[in-house]
């Protein structure tokens, strides 16, 4: 999703910007653009990867610079930002909601847009507004939007200035060796700042004399503390070169140890009493964080005894309100800023209920939102889809099981001591990764996989099947084992490829009436299960050995060579698995 940083350096800062930028490329973005501001304003932005901008250069110690994924307008040179009117330069991340009507506005004003972006609307207002003091410009411009965003401004005759300012998109200003930043993400600033300080929405930053100032809505200054960034998230590169989505599977026994040294480390009784009491419970999430959430509310429900109403974010938000005060919802999301996670919690709050945060961001929007936040030790997650992060997501979220039952009951559940085991379990899940390859070869010309699971492997298979299709374009659905003869079924012939999880005794017997279904139309089917009889007893194609575990933990494992599976098929097929087509890492628009 579009990323912005901003730069004032001593030196020139056309290298700073440049590297930045090269940083945010990880959220995902279609078009990119700098502008520097030396003896004038010169603006440099273009279709496609961030080195297409290595063809330019300019001198001057202002600038600010861009990734853009693109909402209003198709990815373009002139769609790209920074945006120009009158004196100003402007980057935007957000959608401004009311665009339309102030564009016919200024249109009747006499204005000539040059884009078909809601930001150069930003840009015109800004102009309009300014006359020699930019924080009051951009003040008043953005008293007219509606909607979201996170910009930044620089002014021809300012050289030394620039202002940003954020409501419901992220932005974080940076201080280090290169110059004074502002920036979308933390993680994006790896290197270039030491200390970083986090804007909260509705407030303004302005970087003038060498300083970083910060505002409250009315332009009253605010005091900020500069804090040093988790070391861990700034580590945005990959030992040997290739895919950071490969690194970070890999990653995934280290990552589960530090998320669980952090979780013994972590102070539950601030919401015991909420836990205790909690009623009901919702969940709420996006992506690959949803599945760990419906894990979560199978295990919760299951050990607590506490019904847990599960929803993706965007779908809580517009459905007849039903939480209130005294409820709880959890809100998991990696990074801490997707918008429409970000937007389910405010709604929470504003009803009166209680919420935890499940992130891997300490200083994200939803953890400074949060009554309580469980922060993950996953480190920097680079690839736009996640692996680590939701191995450590369910470790969190069985972690927070845990202490629902712990806080009604006093006892925990039979295996919570077995999340000791969890890391090198995972680290066993990866002895299949040989077969996962040779399923991958067999498989890379595949139209389309189905998924199946019943109970906790469904939330597995659909994790599954949104890796494949996120990485490898290739149409997945992860659906339950016993519906498939309610409809699904009706796709399988010969060679239609079916992917099985079947880590529960009391249930492998009807996956594998799900299996037989398949195999006596001619489809292809692949087993991955952690008991050898189930394997044995089964009619499938392919078989795969998971590591053994207690059946509550395995989805934090039986994913695993299916995240590595989905990362094969993508390369098999010649896709770039850290960044697939379309996508964002982090969506900071709804
Ligand atoms: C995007 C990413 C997904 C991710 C989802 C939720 O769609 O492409 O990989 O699962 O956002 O992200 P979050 O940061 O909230 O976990």
């Amino acid at each position: 999703m579009c990323g912005i940083i901003g730069c004032v350096s001593e030196k020139d800062c056309y290298g700073a910007l440049y590297d930045g930028l090269k940083r945010l490329e990880y959220r995902g973005y279609d078009s990119a653009g700098i502008a520097v501001l030396g003896e004038k304003l010169e603006i440099f932005k273009k279709k496609g990867g961030v080195a297409n901008l290595s063809a330019f250069y300019a001198r001057g110690g202002t600038g600010i610079g861009h990734t853009r994924w693109a909402t209003h307008g198709a990815p373009s040179d002139t769609n790209a930002h920074p945006h120009r009117a009158g004196k100003i330069a402007l980057v935007h991340n957000g959608i401004v909601e009311n665009y339309a009507s102030l564009k016919e506005e200024l249109e009747e004003e006499g204005e000539r847009f040059r884009s078909e972006t809601d930001s150069e609307v930003l840009a015109k207002l800004v102009a309009r507004a300014y006359r020699g003091d930019l924080l009051a410009a951009v003040r008043e411009a953005l008293s007219r939007a509606e909607g979201s965003y996170a910009v930044a401004v620089i002014a021809e005759d300012r050289p030394g200035e620039l202002v940003a300012a954020k409501y419901k998109s992220p932005l974080v200003a940076g201080k280090g060796a290169a110059g004074l930043f502002v920036c979308s993400d933390v993680p994006a600033l790896a290197g270039a700042a030491d200390y970083i300080a986090q804007a909260e929405d509705g407030e303004f930053v302005r970087i003038a004399g060498g300083e970083i100032f910060f505002y409250d809505k009315e332009l009253r200054p605010l005091p900020k503390t500069f804090f040093r960034p988790q070391r861990e998230l700034c580590a945005l590169s990959v030992a040997g070169g290739g895919y950071f989505m490969r690194a970070e599977i890999g990653e995934i026994p280290r990552a589960l140890r530090d998320t669980l040294g952090l979780l013994k480390q972590t102070d539950f009784a601030p919401c015991a009493r909420v836990l205790r009491g909690a009623k009901r419970v919702f969940a709420v999430a996006c992506g690959t964080a949803y599945h760990s959430a419906l894990v979560f509310a199978d295990v919760a429900e299951r050990e607590a005894g506490v019904p847990v109403i599960c929803h993706t974010a965007g779908e809580f938000r517009y459905r007849p309100p039903l939480i209130g005060e005294g409820e709880l919802l959890i809100a998991v999301s990696q990074s801490g800023e997707t918008a429409d996670t970000l937007e389910a919690a405010r709604l929470a709050k504003a009803r009166g209920a209680y919420v935890v945060a499940v992130t891997n961001i300490g200083c994200s929007s939803l953890a400074a939102l949060a009554d309580f936040c469980i922060v993950m030790g996953a480190g920097a997650e680079i690839a736009v889809a996640a692996t680590k992060s939701y191995n450590c997501q369910l470790l969190c979220l069985y972690y927070l099981a845990a202490q629902l039952l712990f806080f009604k009951e006093q006892r925990y559940p039979d295996w919570f001591y077995a999340l000791d085991d969890l890391c090198s379990a995972a680290e066993r899940a990866f002895s299949c990764f040989a077969e996962a390859d040779a399923l991958a070869d067999g498989l890379k010309s595949a139209r389309a996989i189905y998924y199946l699971g019943r109970g906790l492997d469904l939330c597995t298979a659909k994790e599954g099947a949104l890796k494949v299709k996120e990485i490898a374009c290739v149409f997945a659905e992860g659906y339950p084992a016993g519906e498939l003869k309610h409809g699904s079924l009706a796709l399988v012939e010969e060679g239609f490829p079916v992917v099985c999880v079947s880590t529960s005794r009391a249930l492998a017997k009807k996956s594998e009436n799900a299996l037989a279904e398949v195999k006596s139309r001619g489809g292809f089917c692949a087993l991955f299960s952690q008991y050898g009889d189930v394997l044995e007893d089964s009619c499938a194609d392919f078989k795969c050995l998971l590591p053994a575990l207690p059946e509550a933990l395995m989805p934090a494992v039986s994913v695993i060579p299916l995240q590595y599976f989905a990362y094969k098929m993508c390369i098999e097929r010649g896709f770039d698995p850290d960044k697939p087509r379309n996508l964002a890492k982090s969506v900071t628009v709804e």
